[in-house]
């Protein structure tokens, strides 16, 4: 039975756009929402046509995109007012769909309006592939971003220099491993989107950023070395500032967590004026994904690398805001969901 009054067309509108404002990898945009009016649901599926075989095998980097775009659904609900109720992969018949956001009602006057400066980055934020100036990041603001990914059941490492090194080291590693293979630099490139193209996915050649003359931060190059489409190279920040996120679990809602956490890191980021970029080249690479784990936790499952500081910001990037259905309403409350 409905209890609560019908959510709006343009509530929906709000609520997609924030969602789809996620970065994913290669921007796949690898998710697809559905509506069930009925019981005021939510629902975002995976969209397995907009995944990566060979460098996402096991659809742990989809998830965190799905993640991702959960934690904006969630603050912008509560942006709206409305109470999400967040469950990740709430059906095991159906393993598609990977969360369900069940919008409650209004706020009441004891819920804690999430901080408006993270609502406000989601349209702010975007992957920044340039240089940044080296300026260190005040501590208190890192311990802020290690802060949102604890509170999300995930966490964030900030390695030192010979921790920085290493991760560095090890996605250098993965990045050449890429390049000597044909068949993922093809996969990749079918993500590159040329200027002009009016294609709502993929990574546009002005989002990309040059490689790294000082050859010190391995930054993925999208373009298989194509010299008419690749920049040329700059000097990099010689103070490089990384963290790796991690969780204490490898399972399929431990990535979509990781997700939501990254997202949140990100946009704690962001709200302080920082830029970020992400390197998860190693994680694509079973033996080197296990290799940037914390040698003294049993359990650290690493996710992605996250650069962060101060310096130019991203382009933007395109986003499709089509995938969107309504279920049709339950005609009768004897019925079950059908998928
Ligand atoms: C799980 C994941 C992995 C990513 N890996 C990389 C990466 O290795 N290199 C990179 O330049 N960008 C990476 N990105 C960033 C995406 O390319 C970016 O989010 C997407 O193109 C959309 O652009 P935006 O972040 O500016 O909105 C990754 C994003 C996600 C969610």
């Amino acid at each position: 039975m409905r209890t609560e009054a019908p959510l709006d067309a343009a509530t929906v509108e709000s609520l997609l756009a924030a969602a789809v404002a996620a970065p994913s990898i290669h921007n796949t945009q690898p998710w697809r929402f559905r509506l069930d009016p009925d019981r005021q649901v939510l629902e975002v599926h995976s969209a397995p046509e907009r995944t990566l075989p060979l460098t996402d095998p096991m659809h742990r980097a989809q998830y965190l995109s799905v993640g991702a775009a959960v934690f904006n659904l969630r603050l912008a609900a509560v942006h709206l007012g409305l109470r999400p109720e967040v469950r990740l992969l709430p059906d095991s018949h159906e393993p598609g769909l990977l969360a369900a956001v069940r919008l409650t009602g209004r706020l009441g006057a004891d819920d804690q309006p999430s901080d408006p400066g993270l609502y406000e980055a989601i349209a702010r934020r975007h992957t920044s592939r340039m240089p940044f100036t080296g300026r260190p990041v005040p501590e208190p603001i890192v311990a802020e971003m290690a802060r949102a990914a604890q509170s999300a059941d995930a966490r964030l490492h900030l390695p030192d220099i010979a921790g920085t090194r290493r991760l560095l080291h090890l996605t250098a590693v993965a990045e050449a491993r890429n390049h000597a293979h044909p068949a993922r630099t093809a996969e990749t490139l079918t993500w590159l989107t040329a200027p002009g193209s009016d294609a709502p996915y993929g990574v546009p050649v002005t989002a990309l950023g040059p490689p790294d003359a000082g050859r010190r931060i391995p930054m993925r190059d999208f373009t298989a070395s194509i010299s008419a489409i690749r920049r040329p190279a700059l000097w990099f920040e010689r103070h490089v500032q990384l963290a790796l996120l991690w969780t204490p679990h490898d399972r399929r809602e431990d990535w979509l967590r990781a997700g939501q956490a990254l997202q949140y890191v990100l946009l704690t980021a962001t709200a302080h004026g920082l830029r970020t970029s992400l390197l998860h080249q190693a994680m694509e690479w079973a033996d080197l994904r296990a290799a940037t784990a914390l040698p003294r936790h049993k359990r650290c499952h690493p996710h992605v690398v996250i650069r962060f500081g101060y310096g130019p910001d991203g382009a933007g990037t395109p986003r499709e805001l089509g995938h969107f259905a309504a279920r049709p309403a339950a005609p009768s409350a004897t019925d079950t969901e059908s998928g």
